[in-house]
C-alpha cells in the first residue's frame, strides 16, 4: 500500500501539484477532508518555514498521517522585507489582488531600488516526530505597471530579468520552471525520497538484528553449488544484502545519497536537531 501523505491546504490547485509530483514517488497525498478533519492553522510565525511546520505540524497531530504544510509570499527590499508573511493580507483582508498590487506600487514608488523576491517553504512533519524542510526563492523586481494576465497574487508586479516578463505574462510550465514554488516543490520531493530511502534502509537493518543470522545464512547456505569454478570472480553475497558498516550507526548521508539536495534538511526527532528560523 502506498503511503499517504496529508496536505494543509484548501486549495485543489495546490493539492494537484502536490499530488502529482509525489505519484512520481508512488505517494499518495489527500486533503484534510478526505482524512476526516478541518484543521485551521493560525499562521502566528515570523518566518514562512515556521508557518509552514505550523501547519504541518498540527496537522500531522489531528490526522496521526504524515502531514505537509507550506507558506509563501513577497519579501520587497525597500519594505524591509514587507509585506513577507503577510503577503496574503497585505492591505487588509478584503481588498482584491488588482488594488493590493497597486497599493504595493504606490508604496515602492520613487524609492530607488525595486529588488524582490518570492519565497516558498515546505515542510513536512512524520508521527514519530521527524521533520523534513525546503525552501526556495525566486528573485526579481517590482515592474512599474501590472502587465500580464496570468497567474495570481503579485505575479502581474513581479518581473523576472531573465525573461524580461512578468510572472503573470508566463505559461504556468514558463513560470514553474523559474518559481520560488516549482523550485521547494522539486527539492521538497527529491528531500521526501531521499528520507524514505533512508528510513526503508534503517528499517531493513533493524529487521536484520530482530532475526540475527536469518537474513545472511540463506543465500550461502543455498548457493553453494551453483557457484562452484567462479565462485572467486563472483561478488560476495554482500552485493545484494548491503553489507551493514556498524551496527545501528546511520550510513553515512553521501554513501547512501550523493545527490542529496543542497537547501533541504531533515531532523530527526531524538538528535533535537531542529533549525531554529527567526
Ligand atoms: P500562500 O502561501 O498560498 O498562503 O500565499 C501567500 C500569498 O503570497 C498569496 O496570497 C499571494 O499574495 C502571495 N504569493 C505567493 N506565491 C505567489 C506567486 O507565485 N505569485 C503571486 N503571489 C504569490
Amino acid at each position: 500500500m502506498s503511503e499517504r501523505f496529508v496536505l494543509a491546504t484548501h486549495n485543489p490547485a495546490k493539492l494537484r501539484e502536490m499530488r502529482e509530483i509525489l505519484s512520481e514517488l508512488g505517494l499518495e497525498v489527500i486533503s484534510p477532508e478526505e482524512a476526516g478533519v478541518a484543521v485551521d492553522v493560525e499562521e502566528t510565525g515570523t518566518t514562512f518555514a515556521e508557518n509552514a511546520m505550523l501547519k504541518a505540524k498540527a496537522l500531522c497531530a489531528a490526522t496521526g498521517l504524515p502531514a505537509i504544510g507550506d507558506d509563501s509570499g513577497l519579501c520587497v527590499d525597500v519594505l524591509n522585507g514587507g509585506p513577507g508573511v503577510y503577503s496574503a493580507r497585505y492591505g487588509g483582508e478584503d481588498i482584491t489582488d488588482a488594488q493590493r498590487n497597486n497599493l504595493l506600487l504606490e508604496s515602492v514608488k520613487g524609492q530607488g531600488r525595486r529588488d524582490a523576491h518570492f519565497t516558498c517553504s515546505i515542510a513536512c512533519a512524520f508521527p514519530d516526530g521527524d521533520t523534513l524542510t525546503a525552501e526556495e526563492h525566486c528573485h526579481g523586481v517590482i515592474s512599474y505597471i501590472p502587465l500580464g494576465t496570468g497567474g495570481f497574487g503579485y505575479d502581474p508586479i513581479f518581473n523576472y530579468p531573465p525573461k524580461l516578463k512578468t510572472f503573470a505574462q508566463m505559461t504556468p510550465e514558463e513560470k514553474s520552471e523559474v518559481s520560488h514554488r516549482g523550485k521547494a516543490l522539486r527539492a521538497f520531493a527529491e528531500a521526501l525520497g531521499a528520507y524514505l530511502s533512508e528510513r526503508a534502509w534503517k528499517e531493513l537493518e533493524a529487521e536484520k538484528e530482530r532475526q540475527p543470522g536469518e537474513a545472511d545464512a540463506a543465500p550461502e547456505s543455498a548457493e553453494p553449488q551453483t557457484v562452484p569454478e567462479v565462485s572467486e570472480a563472483v561478488p560476495d553475497a554482500p552485493e545484494v544484502v548491503p553489507e551493514t558498516p556498524e551496527k545501528s550507526e546511520p550510513v553515512p548521508e553521501a554513501a547512501k545519497n550523493p545527490q542529496t539536495p543542497r537547501t533541504p534538511t531533515h531532523h530527526h526527532h531524538k538528535k533535537k536537531k531542529h533549525k531554529k528560523h527567526h
